[in-house]
C-alpha cells in the first residue's frame, strides 16, 4: 500500500493516478474530498493532526509526503507505526539554496533524513503551473503581469514531478538521494506569456510588475518569509537556481517537458 498526501492537489493527484494505473494499492490523503480513480482508498485527514492519520497508515509500505502541518516527526512516527519503510518527500529547491527563507521544507528534510526510513527527497524549482495565476487576466483581457520579466528560470512541469515521484516510490535504487527537479531550459516570464499566447493562437500582452506590486499580491496567499525567498529567486537567482538539472532524465530516461508543451496541454484554462 502506498499513501499519497496532497491527493487533492496538482502533484499529489497525478501521483495517485499514476500509481493506480500501475496497479498499486493506494490510499489518498487530503482534507478536501478528492476525485480519485476507481479502487483508490480515500482518507480525509489533516497533516496538522497526526493522530487522525492512523487509519491512513495502517498496513502501508511507502509514503509520498508533502510539506504541510507543523510536526513532521509526528507524521513520520505514525507512518512507521503503520509499517512504512520508504518515504519520498516533495520538498523545494529553496530548502537547499535558501534554507533561511525555506525553513518549513528544510525542517521536513531534516526529519526525513533522521527517520531511519529509506528516504528520497525531491527538490523542484518553480512549477510551470504557477502560470495558472494568469488564467483570469488572460481569459478576461489577454494580458498577464509578473515581476522580473526578463529573468530566466528552468521551471518544471508538475506532471514530471509526479512521474518522478511515482517511479521513486515503486523502484529500488533511489534511497538517500536528493533529486533537483527542473525543466529542460530556462524561460523568462515574458517568454512564458508568449508561449500561452502561441498555445491559444492569439497574442497575450506581458505587463511588468514592480517588486512591490508582486510582493503585495503574493502576500495574499503565502507567508512573508516564503514571499521574500521567492522574490529573491525570481529576481536574482543564484547559479544553482538557474541550472538545468539532469535528474528528471536520470530517473525517467527522457528529458523533462517544456513550458510550451505545458501551455498547449493546459490551454483550456486560459481560453
Ligand atoms: N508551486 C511551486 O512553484 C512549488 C515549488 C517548489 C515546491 N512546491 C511544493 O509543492 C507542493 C505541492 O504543490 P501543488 O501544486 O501540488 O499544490 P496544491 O495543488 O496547492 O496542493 C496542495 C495539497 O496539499 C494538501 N494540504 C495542504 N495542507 C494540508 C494539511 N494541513 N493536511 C493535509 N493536506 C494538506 C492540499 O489538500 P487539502 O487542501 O484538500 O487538504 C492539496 O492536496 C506545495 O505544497 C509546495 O510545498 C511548490
Amino acid at each position: 500500500m502506498i499513501v499519497v498526501t496532497g491527493a487533492s492537489g496538482n502533484v499529489g493527484g497525478q501521483v495517485v493516478a499514476l500509481l493506480a494505473a500501475a496497479g498499486e494499492r493506494v490510499t489518498a490523503v487530503s482534507r478536501r474530498t478528492a476525485e480519485l480513480p476507481e479502487g483508490v482508498r480515500q482518507v480525509r485527514a489533516d497533516l496538522d493532526d497526526p493522530a487522525g492519520l492512523k487509519d491512513a497508515f495502517d498496513g502501508t509500505d511507502a509514503l509520498f509526503l508533502l510539506v504541510a502541518g507543523q510536526n513532521p516527526q509526528a507524521i513520520l512516527d505514525g507512518a512507521m507505526a503503520g509499517g512504512v519503510r520508504r518515504v519520498v518527500l516533495l520538498s523545494s529547491q529553496g530548502a537547499g539554496t535558501r534554507p533561511d527563507f525555506y525553513r518549513h521544507p528544510a525542517a521536513f528534510e531534516d526529519a526525513v533524513r533522521r527517520s531511519g526510513l529509506e528516504w528520497t527527497i525531491l527538490r523542484p524549482g518553480g512549477f510551470h503551473s504557477n502560470a495558472y495565476a494568469w488564467a483570469e487576466s488572460v481569459r478576461g483581457g489577454r494580458s498577464a503581469a509578473a515581476p522580473f520579466g526578463d529573468v530566466g528560470l528552468p521551471t518544471i512541469d508538475p506532471a514530471d514531478i509526479a512521474e518522478v515521484a511515482a517511479a521513486v516510490l515503486r523502484e529500488d535504487g533511489h534511497a538517500g538521494r536528493v533529486y533537483e527537479l527542473t525543466g529542460p531550459a530556462p524561460t523568462t516570464p515574458r517568454e512564458r506569456v508568449a508561449a500561452i499566447g502561441a498555445a491559444l493562437g492569439t497574442p497575450v500582452r506581458f505587463a511588468e510588475q514592480t517588486r512591490e506590486e508582486a510582493r503585495a499580491q503574493m502576500l495574499q496567499f503565502m507567508p512573508e518569509q516564503v514571499v521574500e525567498g521567492t522574490l529573491a529567486i525570481l529576481g536574482k537567482p543564484t547559479d544553482a537556481e538557474r541550472r538545468v538539472s539532469p535528474d528528471v532524465e536520470r530517473v525517467l530516461g527522457r528529458a523533462p517537458r517544456s513550458f510550451a508543451d505545458w501551455a498547449v496541454r493546459n490551454a483550456a484554462a486560459f481560453r
